[in-house]
């Protein structure tokens, strides 16, 4: 049901290096953490950079758009100063290098697909498409990474790319069909915010035979509650308080 890790850093290594980044990766590998979640969007020229937000202006400086800038334009830009002088250097990482980071120190992926406004069908294809030629070969199922969104027309489009790679429906809260729109996309697992999260939805997640991922998880008290509910994976920004092996 959950064939993967317990805990997962959130948009790479959580809040101990900024998010998204190489440096993201290289902060959780020094927690121990082997599993990470982060987000991918397309450039204007259909290229996918590792980006939450559709703006500049948060994690990179400037006023313009993922969707109307070419990636080797966003792949300038420093997406690491914002939090702190000692990462001035960090650029915005491109998909393929970054998963290829990943996938060469056995770090397991959690792709979330961050569609543009308007751009759900070609990022859902772009990824699944992607991912599958970055694994043309893995026999071992719980390595391949598990491709996740809130846009249910991306991830119907990643099933069309890519119909065995696994998949992820997101929500904030659960919404009343949540179980419907889980099995007409044929997904693997549920990811919910956790705030919203009660045991009794809990159960009925795990009853219907879905994997279910919590975000995003800071305490351990609230964690250790999560999984006695049996939530099967936390995604935390705070890989310094809570250990990759924490249960
Ligand atoms: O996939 C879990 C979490 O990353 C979803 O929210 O906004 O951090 O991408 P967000
Ligand atoms: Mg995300």
């Amino acid at each position: 049901m959950w064939p993967y890790p317990t805990m997962i850093a959130h948009r790479g290594g959580g809040t101990t290096a900024p998010e998204n980044t190489l440096a993201a990766l290289a902060a959780g590998l020094r927690h121990g953490y082997h599993a990470v979640e982060f987000d991918v969007m397309l450039s204007r020229d259909g290229i996918g950079v590792v980006m939450h937000d559709p703006d500049f202006g948060r994690t990179v400086p400037g006023s313009g758009s993922v969707a109307a800038t070419d990636a080797t334009d966003i792949a300038q830009l420093d997406a690491g100063s914002w939090f702190g002088p000692d990462y001035a250097g960090e650029r915005v990482p491109l998909f393929v290098p970054f998963a290829e980071f990943c996938k060469g120190h056995g770090i397991w992926m959690n792709i979330e697909i961050k569609p543009a406004p308007g751009h759900d069908e070609a990022t859902g294809r772009y990824v699944a498409a992607t991912v599958k030629q970055l694994f043309p070969l893995e026999s071992d199922a719980t390595k391949l990474p598990l491709l996740s969104s809130f846009s249910a027309t991306a991830l119907a489009a990643a099933r069309a790319a890519a119909p065995d790679l696994p998949r992820a429906l997101a929500f904030g809260a659960l919404p009343d069909d949540w179980e419907g729109q889980a099995r007409e996309l044929g997904v693997l697992s549920v990811h919910v915010d956790h705030a919203h999260l009660t045991p009794a939805l809990a159960q009925a997640v795990k009853a219907a035979g879905f994997g279910l991922f919590c975000y995003t998880v800071n305490d351990p008290e609230r964690a250790r509650a999560l999984l006695s509910w049996g939530v099967d994976a936390i995604c935390t920004d705070r890989i310094d308080l809570l250990p990759a092996d924490f249960n």
